[in-house]
């Protein structure tokens, strides 16, 4: 069990340093405690939410006395005079007192990068055992949260079956393309998806802001010469080419691309948004890449264009990289998920004459399936308890 066995105050109370019974140590300020007290009139006891601003917090809050009882923190703020408890396992999982982030490009915890050494058995999963059963459930998503990318087999071979993988963890993102989409050879095609033509990996819909986070592929008919699926992990091309060319790594992710779709007459969607994103603080956000929906990029510097496009070509080098490429053929009744933020999908191309190719695809909310994993880890963690 998690204990605390000291607390120090700091700067006449405006911060305080704890040090857990294992030698671990960290500071918290007194506004930053204050704001987050777990007491019934700061937060709801029955949905969690909190029920004061900040403004209602005195800007001079400082800490008048801390105290250890029981292994927990009980800390008294002034000028509120207000007494509140903290569980120490719960400031241990909120510890915020670390070193500078490391350099751009890095990666949350628990995102594993990889290449064409990813086993594609590893990260798939039976439908009819993962639409019963919650364990099984909760590995198939974290293998999503984890890689970005999860393979479902025997599946119902059945036009619509992919809205049923949606349903095991969230809701589809209906689009202009409809709740779903046929992924086949047509005439006159709104899109090059819709024909026999390889596609490059990509990212889908870079021209929509946000992006779609998920996306299903299912498989109804493949028995085409060719039209294997690939996925490549966009997060690790990434690395490579920061790696390779961090300069060329930093205006891929500080200049804005441009994505632009209107393939139908009543459709005109564009997008303004880096081809590696970043969060503020370095993080690797988000990876958009897709050669058919690239706009002419008029965001970067006439002085930067040329390296630009020398690191546009590097990453799509990457990309193409057989050693990044994880592929496979899909059968009837088998489909694929990708966080379609960052893992590239693509197909080699197939014969138009001589057997079928038919794929039926929609997009998700990662956010959705984020909660759902979340949820049944709790649960999970609740009934080992
Ligand atoms: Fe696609």
């Amino acid at each position: 069990m998690t204990r605390l066995a000291k607390c120090d105050l700091l700067d006449e109370g405006a911060a305080a340093r704890l040090t857990w019974d294992d030698g671990r140590e960290a500071r918290f300020h007194a506004i930053w405690l204050r704001d987050n007290a777990l007491d019934p009139e700061t937060r709801s006891a029955t949905n969690g939410q909190r029920l004061i601003t900040l403004q209602d917090i005195p800007a001079d809050t400082r800490i008048s006395a801390a105290a250890i009882a029981g292994g927990d923190l009980e800390v008294a703020f002034r000028p509120e005079g207000r007494t509140v408890r903290f569980p120490a396992a719960w400031l241990r999982d909120h510890i915020y007192d670390r070193a500078n982030p490391p350099a751009a490009g890095w990666q949350a915890a628990g995102i594993e990068t990889w290449d064409a050494m990813l086993n594609a058995d590893e990260i798939t999963g039976d439908f009819a055992t993962i639409s019963q059963d919650k364990e099984a459930l909760r590995l198939w998503l974290g293998h999503v949260r984890r890689y970005g990318v999860a393979k479902l087999t025997g599946g119902p071979v059945r036009s619509g079956a992919l809205l049923d993988v949606a349903a095991l963890f969230g809701f589809v993102r209906e689009t202009n393309y409809g709740r779903w989409f046929e992924v086949r050879t047509e005439v006159n095609p709104i899109n090059l998806a819709y024909t026999g033509l390889g596609l490059q990996a990509h990212t889908d819909n870079p021209y929509r802001d946000p992006v779609p986070t998920l996306q299903i592929l299912y498989c109804l008919e493949n028995s085409a010469e060719g039209g294997e699926s690939q996925v490549v992990d966009g997060f690790r091309a990434a690395e490579r080419l920061r790696a390779k060319d961090p300069h060329g790594f930093d205006l891929l992710s500080r200049y804005c691309a441009r994505f632009d779709y209107r393939g139908s007459a009543d459709v005109h969607l564009s997008a303004r948004r880096p081809m590696i994103e970043l969060a503020p603080d370095g993080q690797m956000v988000s990876v958009r890449f897709n050669n058919r929906s690239t706009a002419p990029i008029i965001d970067v510097p006439y002085d930067d264009m040329a390296g630009y496009y020398a690191a546009y070509r590097r990453l799509g080098e990457i990309i193409d990289d057989p050693v990044m490429v994880v592929r496979f053929k899909l059968e009837p009744g088998d489909s694929f998920i990708v966080d379609n933020t960052r893992v590239l999908h693509g197909r080699t191309g197939y014969a138009a004459t001589g057997g079928s190719r038919w794929l039926q695809g929609c997009y998700a909310d990662k956010d959705g399936l984020l909660s759902t994993l979340s949820v049944l880890e709790s649960r999970r963690l609740e009934d080992a308890a």
